[in-house]
């Protein structure tokens, strides 16, 4: 019993954040956010969009093409002004296909197939009609216009040969040509964190930034003064280094596609939360705290984030949701004591996952207003933060705590990428 103590002190000790270390995570990432924008060396990219902010008055009706590194997405949108925007319809496509075996984020696949695979899925979803097209593209992207965006680099484990390094919107232009699909004109490409800011100041006031919390992570906000003009600045957050990595995230980027690069991205996004969850469970079982045998959790990635999600909301007093768990999938009989152990796993991940995004949006928002006299919204988009019990609560408690004087929040903009591609079609339409 007192190894099992020792066990779970040890895991607070590695993966709690104080409210001290927190306000050092965020100081340190306004002074990147500075260092990023006057072109220094800094972990934040700070992309320009060469958006400015919505004015909710923009119409017409347009194509979204949202490709986030999940699945493929159309969908087509209604701008009615007056801040109102809808959904007339959606369809998406897994990359992943399980019943044909075609993975479009392999590194066996390649881009010309890749965007031929995107044309065709445009040409169905849009049979006739000529359309202008926006394009929610959630990768590190060298901006030159609008509708010019080179991929710096995958992330979140794509891996699809020959697209980086070229420019996304000609990719697509070539493919939609190759399939005699002229009318369909590529007008704009943006991040989904600018996506989601567009969509949320689209429908009203005050909102200054736009974070995603799902498979990725980052965080976009309007920049008053860069480029010439205010634009909107796609951080590329995820790369930040928090700097207080613990064993387990040190092994989790080693195995990783791209190591040492999207290091806060692997602390705190649904991509690599189950992954890290396993990992710590594999230590918990070499150190004879927990025992278990299961082929299925010595697989890499074998344990989805969202299944985290059931466990932490176990409230029974026999944790017997949890027990179900360490019976299927680890084939193990689990006492109270080891059940609780498991909880506290999956609690302690998740939480520093909310908090060191806590730190990054405190980041934004001391740059932004260091009086902190202004209400601040910041728009999120993104599976933790809409379903992760508890996420979306544990980020508000910190910025309370941290901005005691500030009117800062949070909320969540449903449709950020589909809604967002439109918004930004009609802002880069009207200035042609
Ligand atoms: C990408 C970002 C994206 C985020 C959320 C990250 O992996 O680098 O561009 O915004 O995921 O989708």
């Amino acid at each position: 019993m007192n190894e099992m103590f020792r066990a779970i002190a040890t895991l607070y000790g590695q993966f709690s954040i104080s409210a001290a270390e927190l306000d050092a995570v965020a100081d340190r990432f306004a002074v990147e956010m500075e260092s990023g924008l006057m072109g220094l060396p800094s972990r934040l990219k700070m992309l320009p969009s060469f958006i400015d902010a919505p004015s909710g008055q923009e119409t017409g009706e347009y194509l979204a093409l949202d490709f986030g590194g999940t699945n493929l997405r159309l969908l087509a949108v209604l701008l009615e002004g007056n801040r109102k925007a809808r959904v007339l319809r959606q369809k998406s496509w897994p990359l992943h296909d399980p019943e044909s075996g075609v993975d479009l984020a392999a590194s066996s696949m390649s881009g010309d197939a890749l965007f031929d695979s995107i044309a065709s899925a445009i040409g169905e979803f849009a049979p006739t009609g000529e359309w202008q097209l926006g394009h929610t593209f959630s990768f590190p992207c060298r901006q030159v216009t609008a509708n010019k965006a080179e991929l710096i680099r995958w992330t979140k484990e794509v891996r699809t040969a020959g697209v980086e390094g070229k420019d996304i919107t000609s990719l697509l232009t070539d493919a939609l040509a190759s399939r005699g699909l002229n009318r369909i004109k590529p007008v704009v490409v943006i991040n989904d964190t600018v996506g989601a800011y567009l969509t949320a100041a689209y429908a009203g006031e005050g909102v200054v930034a736009g974070a995603i919390c799902g498979t990725g992570h980052n965080v976009a906000y309007l920049e008053p003064e860069a480029h010439g003009g205010r634009m909107v600045i796609n951080m590329e957050s995820g790369n930040f280094d928090p700097g207080m990595g613990t064993a387990f995230d040190a092994a989790l980027d080693k195995s990783s596609e791209k190591p040492g690069e999207q290091l806060l991205e692997k602390q705190v996004s649904g991509r690599y939360l189950g992954e890290l969850f396993r990992l710590v469970l594999i230590s918990l079982s070499n150190a004879k705290i927990l025992q278990f045998n299961s082929d299925r959790i010595s697989q890499p990635y074998s344990l989805p984030t969202e299944m985290m999600s059931s466990l932490l909301t176990d409230e029974s007093s026999a944790l017997l949701r949890i027990g179900d768990f360490c019976r299927d999938l680890l084939e193990l009989e689990t006492a109270l004591a080891e059940r609780r152990v498991v909880k506290t796993t999956a609690v302690l991940i998740v939480t520093r996952s909310a908090r060191l995004t806590a730190a990054a949006l405190l980041g934004v928002l001391r740059r932004l207003d260091p009086s902190m006299t202004a209400r601040q919204m910041i728009a999120v988009d993104g599976s933790l933060y809409e379903r992760m019990p508890g996420y979306r609560e544990t980020i508000e408690r910190a910025l309370v705590r941290h901005l005691p004087l500030a009117a800062a929040r949070t909320c969540l903009v449903k449709d950020g990428s589909g809604i967002g591609a439109a918004v930004a079609a009609a802002i880069s339409s009207s200035r042609r």
